[in-house]
């Protein structure tokens, strides 16, 4: 069942639990988060990054077989644009047949950043797509594997919450503690819950984890519990099918190369499954 994610997260929101998001950057992988979501009876999103859409497979020729996909899965599964910030190319995948694209405005100032994605709303709508916006923005980490995080990375609930009425959009990522990617051995990121629930309690909006890899099960359902309804993992599954790959020509160097890739991302299938888990969304797809 292909779907945008307005739906989707309406539900997830009406019954307090959320909807996990998974990056996935070509079939094989794509595949693999249609398989982890069927076999747990979940709702899915695919998160295309947009920088992947662009460097391994333009988005016309990517876009199609991933939404047959979809549409032949027994489980509601959305294609989101991920972290869209060239806007003309975010058109380009709404007009492919993108489900729900996340316009990412949050370089620039809240009131320059509200004007875009408004303008993406509305444009949105003619397509029957979803839109994620984001306020505020995630630390990061560098090459050495450094947190590089400060106060101004957190989402002002006040900006947040006058953001979502001057847009409409959708859902909206705030944030209020994780980072993109993988964190150094052993770190488990603080997490500052009140962001979140002050801003559900003062709009009903769904709202988004980004940076889900590595923050840790009880932040996650912590999470949940403040009103997140969407909550994005990208690395985890990217190391589970690596880590596989490392192991399997450790083991044996001349493995069949199509079947090699056919296994690693049957290989990352259960930390998919694992995450549904921990977000409630196990056995909610009807
Ligand atoms: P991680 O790769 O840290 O899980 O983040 C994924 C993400 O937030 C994509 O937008």
């Amino acid at each position: 069942m292909y779907e945008s994610m307005k739906g989707m997260l309406a539900k997830a929101n009406a019954e307090g639990y959320a909807v996990m998001a998974i990056n996935a950057f070509n079939l094989e992988t794509a595949r693999g988060v249609i398989t982890a979501a069927e076999e747990m009876d979940a709702p899915i999103i695919i998160d295309l990054l947009q920088d992947h859409v662009k460097s391994f497979f333009d988005c016309d020729i990517l876009t199609r077989p991933i939404i047959k996909m979809a549409q032949a899965a027994h489980v509601p599964v959305a294609i989101n644009l991920d972290h869209g910030s060239d806007i003309a190319h975010l058109k380009r995948c709404l007009h492919e047949g993108f489900s729900s694209v996340m316009c990412d405005a949050s370089a620039y100032d809240a009131q320059e950043n509200a004007r875009i994605t408004r303008e993406i709303v509305e444009l949105a709508q003619i397509y029957g797509a979803s839109v994620e916006a984001e306020v505020g923005n995630m630390g990061r980490i560098d090459e050495s594997g450094a947190l590089l995080t400060d106060d101004d990375m957190y989402t002002d609930p006040d900006v947040a919450i006058e953001f979502i009425r001057a847009t409409g959009v959708d859902c909206l990522a705030v944030s209020y503690g994780s980072t993109h990617g993988d964190y150094p051995e052993g770190y488990v990121p603080t997490f500052h819950f009140d962001i979140v629930e002050k801003i559900k309690q003062a709009t009903g909006t769904p709202l988004v984890l980004h940076g889900g890899s590595g923050a840790g099960d009880d932040n996650m359902r912590r999470s949940v519990e403040a009103g997140i309804n969407k909550i994005n993992v990208g690395t985890d599954y990217m190391i589970a099918q690596r880590e596989f790959v490392a192991r399997a020509l450790a083991e044996n160097p001349g493995y069949d190369y199509p079947t090699l890739v056919e296994d690693s991302w049957r290989a990352g299938v259960a930390t998919i499954k694992h995450y549904i888990e921990i977000s409630g969304s196990a056995g909610r797809a009807r």
